[in-house]
């Protein structure tokens, strides 16, 4: 179902999310878009799901020990909706209310691709969550990271070095390549919001791409940002 537009308020920052796999460089790629926008003079909060805010930060230990998958599919959806609640009230919205950008490193299209796809939580579940936590809420942009499930898991291998694999990264190859599908069908089907990036180049290729889709969507109308912003 299409979800209602944000209303869009003068002065209000913009939203945007980064999603896609395990290992698939989402937060090299928030900081790097960060630091461009901060250059450009516009204030940014990098955050992340879930997590973000100290309430919802207790939670994310919680789902990430593996406590959430004990209580089920659902209840582990009301877990990561209690966090997002939270999250959005106390950090996501007053920060765009003060016109700050918001990078946030996941967000509902997460629980649409690991509970609603994989842990196959029904859609008309998702659809209450998400009413209740974010209500018209949408990003402006989000950037699915797409890599082949063997470069991610090579990489968060690699990225956790000696460390034990959390809640998700211990699940099976399977697993991986559904939530590789249920993200590219998440972008086939807003192809407004959402943009799919090929991740599996390097970090400066990938971050270009990021840019210019950040520019097109934002400052393209505007002559004087698009020259300060190239
Ligand atoms: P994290 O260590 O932040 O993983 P990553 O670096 O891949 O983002 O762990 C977050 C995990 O929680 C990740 O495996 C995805 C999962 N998750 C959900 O299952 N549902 C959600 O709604 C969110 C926000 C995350």
């Amino acid at each position: 179902m299409a979800e209602p537009a944000v209303k869009r308020v003068p002065g209000r920052g913009r939203f945007i999310t980064f999603e896609g796999g395990e290992g698939s460089g989402k937060s090299t790629q928030i900081r790097a878009l960060a630091q461009r926008l901060d250059a450009a003079g516009l204030r940014t909060l990098v955050t992340r799901e879930p997590g973000g805010s100290p309430g919802a930060e207790i939670i994310r230990h919680l789902v990430l020990s593996g406590m959430g998958k004990l209580l089920g599919p659902d209840a582990e959806t009301l877990l990561f909706a209690a966090a997002r609640d939270d999250h959005v009230r106390t950090v996501i919205e007053p920060a765009l209310a003060r016109g700050t950008w918001v990078l946030c490193d996941r967000f509902s299209d997460s629980t649409r691709a690991y509970q609603g796809r994989l842990g196959q939580v029904t859609p008309a579940f998702l659809d209450a969550m998400q009413r209740v936590t974010i209500g018209d809420l949408k990003p402006d942009l989000t950037f699915i990271l797409d890599v082949p499930v063997e470069v991610g898991m090579k990489r968060a291998a690699i990225r956790r070095g000696a460390g034990a694999p959390d809640r998700f990264e211990s699940e099976n190859l399977k697993f991986h390549q559904d939530l590789r599908e249920a993200y590219r069908q998440i972008a086939a089907e807003d192809p407004q919001r959402c943009v799919l990036v090929d991740a599996d180049a390097d970090t400066a290729t990938v971050a270009a791409s990021v840019w210019t889709a950040v520019r097109d969507r934002f400052f393209k109308a505007d002559v004087g940002s698009m020259a300060s912003l190239a």
